[in-house]
């Protein structure tokens, strides 16, 4: 059993993450400034211990990581859009509290931290699916951001041997994501509106390529991110492998919710990628990783829980 923090934790990567620690019997203490988290979100899961605070106060950071053996440092502005409108804040929480987590974590002698770092750091190169030894072409500020986090976690492990793993997602979609937010994740607002029998808006033309990953995946690569002995320093995909386009995911999600409207189409999006697909064999040999929810199956269960959620 072992003391976690996991920062964002009453987010929706977060919250999954405090419920499967809990579930696995360790400790667990969550802090969020509820910028876009929710109470609700651990409302379900016993026993969590949580911290309502900002990261980009040193002092909240060096508070919550007394006594911790791991963090999990979801704590994010997780938009690109959000990002490109206002750059300051989203560096604030996206680079400065990151920063603090890391000096925090070192002078706590915390044993390892595990940072969501994003599949946005790959741009716009040619080549699918992408590589962890590609270049990083950033083409937002928010991808540029967990770029950024990634280089101060491999910084902090060679500079001061703190642990550090950075786990590249692609895409997270389920349960308690989110979809009351313009800037909420694409499969979030295409179910509202169609179980609302309104019409999804896909930007551009729809041939734009996502590698979803159901988070019960996420998950699973981030665990084991936490005790991989040769993953320390390293950046690392975790996501299925495939890629959907948007059009057929907006097919789809009609089918399994039998709606009767179709999509309308909007201007491109400024930031946005126009394809992404992981290579997930360094996770297979560096996490033993590989998807343990099928994306058709991640999607049913995710249209189940809008179903009968207020969300
Ligand atoms: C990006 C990152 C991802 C990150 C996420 C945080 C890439 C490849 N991925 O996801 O790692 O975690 O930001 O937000 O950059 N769309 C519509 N209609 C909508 C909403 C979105 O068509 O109503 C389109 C977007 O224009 C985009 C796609 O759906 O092409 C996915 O958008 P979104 O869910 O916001 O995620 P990304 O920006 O791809």
């Amino acid at each position: 059993m072992a003391r976690y923090l996991v920062t964002g934790g009453a987010g929706f990567i977060g919250s999954h993450l405090a419920e499967e620690l809990r579930r696995r019997g360790h400790d667990v203490r969550v802090v969020d400034n509820l910028s876009t988290g929710k109470r609700a979100n651990l409302a379900h899961i016993e026993g969590v211990e949580f911290v309502e605070g900002d990261l980009a106060d040193l002092d909240v950071a060096r508070r919550v990581v007394d006594g911790i053996d791991v963090v999990l440092h979801q704590a994010a502005i997780p938009s690109v859009p959000k990002s490109v409108l206002d750059p300051v804040a989203s560096n604030r929480a996206n680079i400065d509290a990151t920063l603090n987590v890391l000096v925090a974590a070192r002078d706590a002698n915390v044993r390892r931290v595990v940072f969501a770092a994003s599949s946005s750091a790959y741009g716009n190169t040619p080549t699918l699916p992408k590589r962890e030894d590609m270049p990083a072409h950033p083409l937002s500020p928010y991808a540029l951001q967990k770029l950024v986090g990634e280089q101060y976690m491999a910084m902090f492990t060679a500079l001061y041997g703190l642990e550090t793993v950075s786990i590249r997602y692609f895409n997270v979609f389920g349960p308690r994501q989110d979809p009351s937010s313009p800037y909420s994740g694409v499969i979030s607002l295409f179910i509202k509106a169609l179980l609302a029998g309104t019409a999804p808006t896909i930007h551009g033309d729809g041939e734009q390529t996502r590698d979803f990953t159901y988070v019960a995946n996420v998950v699973d690569g981030v665990l084991r991110a936490v005790t991989a002995p040769d993953a320390a320093g390293r950046v690392i995909n975790v996501a299925t492998g495939g890629r959907i386009s948007l059009n057929e995911l907006c097919q789809t999600l009609v089918g399994i919710i039998g709606a009767s409207v179709q999509p309308t189409h909007g201007p491109d999006r400024a930031g946005d990628v126009k394809d992404s697909q992981a290579d997930i064999g360094l996770a297979a040999s560096l996490l033993g990783y590989a998807p343990v929810v099928p994306f058709d199956e991640g999607l049913r269960h995710t249209v189940a829980w809008y179903r009968t959620s207020q969300a």
